[in-house]
């Protein structure tokens, strides 16, 4: 193998940089020549691919999203759309590809790899529900984003005794809302995995109240069945009984766009040189994750169609120290 591509797929996390950097300096050291695709797998199909040297990727580690940019692309999915990508690696002579991504990007990654082009996966995302690594790239650094936000949404709730609902992002998963509402000490957790009613997470305020709470905060996951908006429009109905004045805020793509902290940049280097280093030996349809603090890897068709699960005793942590 002499010529190898990195791309960045789906939506952008915090580490993205740090990872590509590793591509790149990693595929340097083992004597390989390196690109990077622009705008994950479009830029495949569109020939959108520069060559990257060392110094095309300093500075980068410390800075948010990706450098090269993402997209999530429908004609990747045909076999059509593929076939062009392939046809535009050959030109190039590229015979391998590290995809950092979630759960879209790696589907595409097995499905090269299905059509005999080597590939393999870096796991980023911020929703942390890749199966095959216990934390993916981007998920600590979008958490303190969102903790930031609470810590300073306890302060004036506490000011005024009012009771904020904060929505953080995370797709169908309820990783970031769960650990969200642990480190920030939310009265109330609300994620797609643990059906609640509104009427439950009323009650909860109220109890908040009744125990001498100067603030009732509700964490929700945005993939919930009642997300912050259902049960804001819920418990304004409740007003009289809860206690607390009501106020809503959606942190959304406020979490996505951060710098990377030290355990993302760390993670995103280790995950982005093993992937370098299996693509040489050989090891396609392949994801590069983190098991038990070492990297790992687990095989694409393992993965496909599973989703990482929120640990339930996490769950249950969070709302026993509400109390
Ligand atoms: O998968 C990452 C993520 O940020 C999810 O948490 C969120 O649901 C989704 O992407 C938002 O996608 P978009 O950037 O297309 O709005």
């Amino acid at each position: 193998m002499k010529k190898i591509a990195v791309l960045t797929s789906g939506g952008d996390a915090p580490g993205m940089n740090a990872a590509i950097r590793a591509v790149v300096r990693m595929g340097i050291d083992k004597e390989l020549e390196v690109f990077g695709v622009k705008y994950g797998y479009s830029g495949c199909i569109k020939n959108n691919i520069i060559p990257l040297g060392a110094r095309d990727v300093g500075g980068i580690i410390q800075q948010g999203g990706t450098f090269l940019g993402s997209a999530r692309s429908k004609k990747f999915m045909t076999e059509a759309g593929r076939k062009d990508a392939l046809a535009n690696f050959k030109k190039l002579g590229i015979e391998g590809l590290v995809v950092i991504g979630g759960n879209g990007s790696q589907t595409g990654s097995y499905a090269l790899h299905q059509m005999g082009f080597p590939v393999v996966g870096v796991a980023s995302t911020i929703d942390n529900d890749l199966y095959g690594s216990d934390i993916t790239i981007g998920v600590d650094t979008a958490l303190n984003i969102a903790l930031e936000a609470i810590d300073r949404l306890k302060v004036t709730a506490s000011s005024h005794k009012r009771a904020f609902l904060v929505e953080v992002m995370g797709r169908d998963c309820g990783y970031l809302a769960m650990m969200a509402a642990i480190a920030g000490g939310a009265e109330a957790v609300v994620i797609p995995e643990v059906p609640t009613t509104p009427e439950e997470v009323a009650q909860m305020i109220i109890e908040a109240y009744g125990r001498g709470k100067t603030h009732g905060l509700i964490v929700v996951a945005e993939g919930a069945k009642y997300d912050a908006l259902a049960l804001d429009a819920y418990l304004k109905t409740r007003q009289e009984d809860i206690g607390f004045e009501l106020r809503t805020t959606t942190l959304g793509h406020v979490q996505r766009g951060g710098a990377p902290g030290a355990f993302d940049r760390t993670l995103a280097s280790r995950l982005g040189a093993r992937a370098v280093e299996e693509l040489v030996a050989g090891n396609s349809g392949v994801l590069v994750g983190l098991k038990g603090g070492d990297t790992a890897t687990t095989p694409l068709v393992e993965i496909a169609g599973k989703h990482r699960p929120v640990d339930p005793a996490m769950f249950e942590l969070a709302r026993a120290l509400a109390n």
